[in-house]
């Protein structure tokens, strides 16, 4: 970036944005395999969310990849390039005041922790959705894996491209385990528990 672009602070923040919303801005990140469940978990979480009244946005991986991520393949470089966009969309949803929800497989370890830092402290939840490979595998709903087995797709996760789970993430899914709307207990129990969801939340109907 050149010395020469300057940051302009704006009078209306995120602060006010969230205000006028009532709600604490965070991103909830899911991170797994390709057919873990990271998509569905997080499409049944924002529709619980958008019923209690909440703003969000949910951002997946599949369609950011028919529009501002179409460019970008598979390769680690693009990987890494896809992650960094999205966090950065992820960041300006946030600074919007929204709740976000990102469901990429994001599988470099690095590049999640930078998403992690360029937010404030506190805002990324990080959610391992952790369905083991075979489960993925036997799924296959797109028939990506067996594609991948034939060697008709390269570089596919868990086959011939590697995925670093979390170490430490703020929830870790038995995914293979749970039905989707035990997961999204599971998900509202620890937002409601770490108490990110009720700071300053007012709901719609009382
Ligand atoms: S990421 O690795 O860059 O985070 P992202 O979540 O955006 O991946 O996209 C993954 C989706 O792309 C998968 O759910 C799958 O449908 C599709 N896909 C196509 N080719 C591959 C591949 N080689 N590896 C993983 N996913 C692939």
């Amino acid at each position: 970036m050149s010395e020469n672009v300057i940051w302009h602070r704006h009078a209306v923040t995120q602060k006010i944005r969230a205000r006028r919303k009532s709600q604490r801005p965070l991103v909830i990140w899911f991170t797994g395999l390709s057919a873990s469940g990271k998509s569905t978990i997080a499409g049944a979480l924002e529709q619980i969310l958008t019923q209690q009244g909440y703003h969000t946005y949910l951002l997946d991986g599949d369609n950011l990849r028919h529009g501002l991520c179409r460019d970008l393949g598979f390769s680690d470089a693009d990987r890494k390039e896809n992650i960094r966009r999205v966090g950065e969309i992820a960041r300006l949803m946030s600074d919007a005041g929204l709740i976000t929800l990102a469901a990429f497989i994001s599988p470099f370890r690095d590049d999640r922790r930078i998403v992690r830092d360029i937010l404030p402290a506190g805002e990324f939840i990080e959610v391992f959705v952790d369905t083991p490979l075979d489960v993925c595998r036997e799924r296959d709903p797109k028939g990506l894996y067996a594609k991948a087995e034939r060697g008709e797709i390269t570089k596919f996760t868990g086959i011939d491209s590697p995925y670093e789970a979390p170490q430490n993430p703020e929830l870790h899914l038995d995914s293979a385990r749970l039905s989707v709307a035990q997961a999204v207990n599971q998900l509202l129990a620890y937002l409601g528990e770490s108490g990110v969801l009720q700071a300053g939340y007012r709901p719609l109907v009382a």
